[in-house]
């Protein structure tokens, strides 16, 4: 079978489709045949930064397929399942023809769309899920969400204007305002200075942008960025951890047409070094997919 693979951090010419081992699922594991998975920032991050598991390392964290094997009695030969395999603690690289995976990352897939989109919904989706929560939102509360039309960025919108909330974003370019609105926001910005200040219960930062000027007294503050928080009392950072209870919610919520999964350019897998030179690019309002 195949497997994208680097042997050293570097640019995205270092990827390499190759000839690898098989894996054989152990006992509470189920070998699942990649259908699809999509690019998140930790994929180029660990490409180029110093960190992941040793060398040769398969990259990738998102996973759709079809299980072929199963040790498990969770899943069965046929299942449709997503995963989020947490590639740099895990070891586990989800580029790759067959990946064996513990049931404890799995969930079975949403039935509403094809796996190709539904690649995309593990890693980003699980993150916003995870990050919303912290910030607790009532009814009618009003959230700012930056880095809007990303891919945290929009499910975060999704799932507080689900819960109630009223969502406003901050996007990178007025390009990106229209497909901002389109999601249903209450108002799109461009420009952090035409955020009004003191305005907001709760922010959501995804873009590693200091936007503590907008948020009301007591307010609440996330950010799942790399960038420092700003000096707010009580502002935290989320990092999100594999838990398959919060993928299947995710896959509910994709079935109760809630969330929808939103991939914008397909690759196919052995034109990966392309999808992250287009990826690295940014400005893309969806996320970048590859295909097996
Ligand atoms: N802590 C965790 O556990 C965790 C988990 C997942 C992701 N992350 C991190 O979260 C961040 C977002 O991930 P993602 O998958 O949503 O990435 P993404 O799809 O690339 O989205 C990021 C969005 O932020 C926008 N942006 C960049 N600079 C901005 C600015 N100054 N103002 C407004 N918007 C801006 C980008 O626009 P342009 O493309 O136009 O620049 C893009 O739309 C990444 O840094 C990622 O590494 C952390």
């Amino acid at each position: 079978m195949f497997a994208v693979q680097i042997d050293r951090h570097g640019g995205p010419e270092l990827l390499t489709v190759r000839d690898v081992a098989p894996p054989t699922p152990k006992l509470g594991e189920v070998l699942v045949r990649t259908v699809a998975s999509t690019l998140n920032p930790v994929d180029w991050k660990t490409r180029v930064w110093d960190v992941g598991p040793a060398f040769p390392m398969t990259l990738g964290w998102d996973i759709a397929g079809i299980v072929i094997a199963s040790r498990t009695p969770d899943f069965a030969i046929g299942d449709r399942v997503v995963a989020m395999s947490a590639q740099v603690a895990t070891g586990l690289g989800t580029w790759a023809e067959l990946v064996a995976l513990p049931a404890r990352l799995v969930s079975h897939a949403p039935v509403s769309v094809p796996l190709t989109e539904a690649a995309a919904l593990p890693l980003a989706g699980v993150t916003a899920f995870q990050a919303l929560a912290r910030l607790n939102l009532a009814q009618g509360e009003r959230l700012l969400v930056t880095g809007a039309v990303g891919a945290v960025g929009r499910t975060a919108v999704a799932l507080a204007a689900h819960g109630g909330a009223v969502a406003d974003g901050l996007v990178s370019r007025e390009e990106h305002l229209q497909p901002a609105r389109s999601l249903g926001l209450q108002h799109a910005s461009a420009s952090i200075a035409d955020l009004k200040g003191e305005s907001y219960d709760a922010i959501f930062d995804t873009a590693g942008v200091d936007v503590s000027h907008a948020l009301a007294s007591g307010g609440r503050y996330v950010s799942v960025a790399d960038e420092p928080l700003p000096s707010i009392p009580g502002a935290q950072k989320s990092y999100v951890q594999e838990n398959r209870e919060h993928l299947a919610e995710l896959v509910r919520l994709v079935d109760a047409d809630v969330l929808r999964p939103h991939i914008a350019h397909y690759f196919s897998v052995h034109q990966v070094r392309a999808a992250h030179e287009l990826f690295e690019k940014g400005g893309l309002t969806g996320k970048v997919g590859l295909c097996f």
